[in-house]
């Protein structure tokens, strides 16, 4: 069956420059590549659930704008329902500056239009909202908005997934209501107030809602009661890791139901293909895709 997933998000056009280094502040470097290319944490998650067979609803904001028109189109071509992304007047569409060398990156990102995402519209999205298996929210939206979306989920017995990225301290009353959170260490810190240094395991238990922690090549951990388990990261080549966590999280939701051991494998592998290829949405997999690297 065709699952439903609804991703509260932003959207951004990320602006890619290859570098054989990062630079120190106030050195200019001598960049190997430069591509436009679709992004933001909402936008990436959606794709990523389309691709592996889900129906998907975004909830966002663009400006009108050039690249506000090329994102809409883009994530139609991709199959994402696009009837609650609004297109703001006088705003720019949100941006990604992003330096990747050695497979590692570093984004600024202006939020701009993803700044205009309100309460009002998360609300407006409560029929979709309802019939959705799963709903997906990250933190490049403001925190009422997030906030809102969490509240709808829980009234509407809806499962939320919170990605805490980037993270900023949340209540824990707000993290209750979140069927899983899904921060990597130093979020899981960042958003409990805590030390970064602490334990992870520790951290975890702490977590007012289950966790599902990613740790990079070290694969990721999950709890839901009791002792954390423990899931092997995919080993690949690594040319891009933006969007590698977008694409798990989408993984995460649209295999949930399969059980959260299942789920949290397949997220990993999904996450491995994701870095093969330059840009976050490049190398998001299809299902078959998927299924065939697993089946390896
Ligand atoms: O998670 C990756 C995304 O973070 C990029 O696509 C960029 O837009 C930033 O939002």
């Amino acid at each position: 069956m065709t699952r439903r997933i609804v991703v509260v998000g932003s959207i951004n056009m990320d602006l890619v420059t290859q570098a054989p280094r990062f630079p120190q502040p106030g050195e200019t470097l001598l960049g190997t590549g430069f591509v436009t290319v679709p992004g933001g944490k909402g936008a990436n998650q959606a794709v990523a659930a389309a691709r592996l067979g889900a129906a998907v609803a975004l909830v966002g904001a663009l400006g009108r704008d050039a690249f506000g028109d090329q994102l809409h189109a883009g994530l139609r071509q991709e199959g994402v329902d696009l009837a609650h992304v609004h297109r703001l007047a006088d705003e720019a569409s949100g941006t990604a500056s992003i330096t990747v060398a050695g497979g590692e990156n570093q984004i600024v990102v202006v939020p701009a239009a993803n700044a205009g995402v309100t309460p009002a519209h998360v609300e407006a999205a409560r029929e979709v909202v309802a019939h959705a298996d799963v709903v997906l929210v990250q933190m490049e939206i403001p925190l009422d908005a997030i906030e809102a979306t969490l509240r709808l989920g829980h009234r509407l017995g809806v499962p939320v997934i919170l990605n805490p990225a980037p993270a900023r301290p949340l209540p824990s009353g707000w993290l209750a209501m979140a069927r899983y959170v899904t921060p990597n260490q130093h979020e899981l810190a960042v958003l409990l107030g805590a030390d970064p240094a602490e334990d992870f395991h520790a951290l975890m238990s702490r977590a007012p809602c289950p966790v599902v922690l990613t740790r990079g090549s070290e694969g990721a951990w999950y709890r839901e009661q009791g002792e954390p388990a423990h899931q092997s990261s995919f080993e690949v080549e690594v040319v891009d890791s933006t969007g590698a966590g977008d694409t798990f999280n989408a993984a995460l939701a649209v295999f949930l139901h399969e059980g959260l051991p299942q789920a949290v494998r397949k997220a990993c592998a999904a996450a491995a293909l994701a870095v093969t290829r330059l840009g976050a949405q490049q190398g998001m997999p299809r299902g078959q895709e998927l299924d065939a690297f697993l089946g390896r």
